[in-house]
C-alpha cells in the first residue's frame, strides 16, 4: 500500500501530472484511487465549496479543512490502503501548513494539534512538491481560470505559501520530493514518474 500526495501553489500545474502518475502505476498493475481534498467524500466536498466561496477567517479555514481531512481519511483513504490499494491524493495537510500557516500566517502549532487529531501519526508515503515562482503561477493561473477565493490572493500570499512549503520539505525527512515545475511539460513529467517509481521500488 502506498499514500502519495501531490502538492503545488495554485498554478503549478500538479493536475495533468496526477493523471500521467496514475496511468503509470495502473500499467504496473497497482489498483489506484485517484481523490483530493479539501473534498474526496459527500461531506468533504459540500465543506471544499464553503472553503472556497465563503469569507471566514484562519482557524475557520483550518478546522473545515481539517473536518474534510478527517470524513476523507476515515472513509475513503484507510480503508483503500488496507485494501492494498494505492492512494494518489490531489493535496494534504502540508496544504495547510502552507496556505493556514504560510499564507495566512496562522499558528503553526495549532495545525500541528489538529494534524495529530486527525491523522494519528499517519503521513503520506511520499509528497510530491511542484515548486514554480508564483509571478509564472499566476500567469497559467490567468490563462485557465476564474479565480477562486484563495487564487484571488496576491504574489506576496503566494510567496509565503511557497516558503512554507519549502520548509515543510526540509523538515519531512525525505518525504516530499521538490519537482522543478518551470519547465517545459515533458520535463516535469519525467520528474514526476521518477520519483513515482521510486516509491513502487522502496515498497
Ligand atoms: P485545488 O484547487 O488544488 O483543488 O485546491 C483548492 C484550494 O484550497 C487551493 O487554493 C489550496 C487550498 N487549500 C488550503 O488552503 N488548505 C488546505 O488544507 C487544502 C487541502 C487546500
Amino acid at each position: 500500500m502506498t499514500f502519495i500526495t501531490f502538492e503545488g501553489i495554485d498554478g503549478a500545474g500538479k493536475s495533468s501530472h496526477i493523471e500521467a502518475a496514475a496511468a503509470h502505476l495502473r500499467a504496473r498493475g497497482a489498483d489506484v484511487l485517484l481523490t483530493r481534498e479539501p473534498g474526496g467524500t459527500p461531506l468533504a466536498e459540500a465543506l471544499r465549496e464553503l472553503f472556497l466561496h465563503r469569507p471566514m477567517d484562519a482557524l475557520t479555514e483550518a478546522l473545515l479543512v481539517f473536518a474534510a481531512r478527517r470524513d476523507h481519511l476515515h472513509t475513503v483513504i484507510l480503508p483503500a490502503l488496507a485494501a492494498g490499494r494505492t492512494v494518489l491524493c490531489d493535496r494534504f495537510t502540508d496544504a495547510t501548513f502552507a496556505y493556514q500557516g504560510g499564507g495566512r500566517g496562522f499558528d503553526t502549532g495549532v495545525l500541528s494539534q489538529l494534524e495529530a487529531w486527525v491523522q494519528q501519526g499517519r503521513q503520506p508515503d511520499l509528497t510530491l512538491w511542484f515548486d514554480v515562482p508564483p509571478a509564472v503561477a499566476a500567469q497559467r493561473r490567468a490563462a485557465a481560470r476564474a479565480a477562486d477565493r484563495l487564487e484571488a490572493e496576491d504574489l506576496a500570499f503566494f510567496e509565503r505559501v511557497r516558503a512554507a512549503y519549502a520548509e515543510r520539505a526540509a523538515a519531512s525527512g525525505g518525504r516530499m520530493v521538490r519537482i522543478d515545475a518551470d519547465r517545459p511539460l515533458e520535463g516535469v513529467r519525467g520528474q514526476v514518474l521518477a520519483a513515482v517509481g521510486g516509491c513502487e521500488r522502496t515498497r
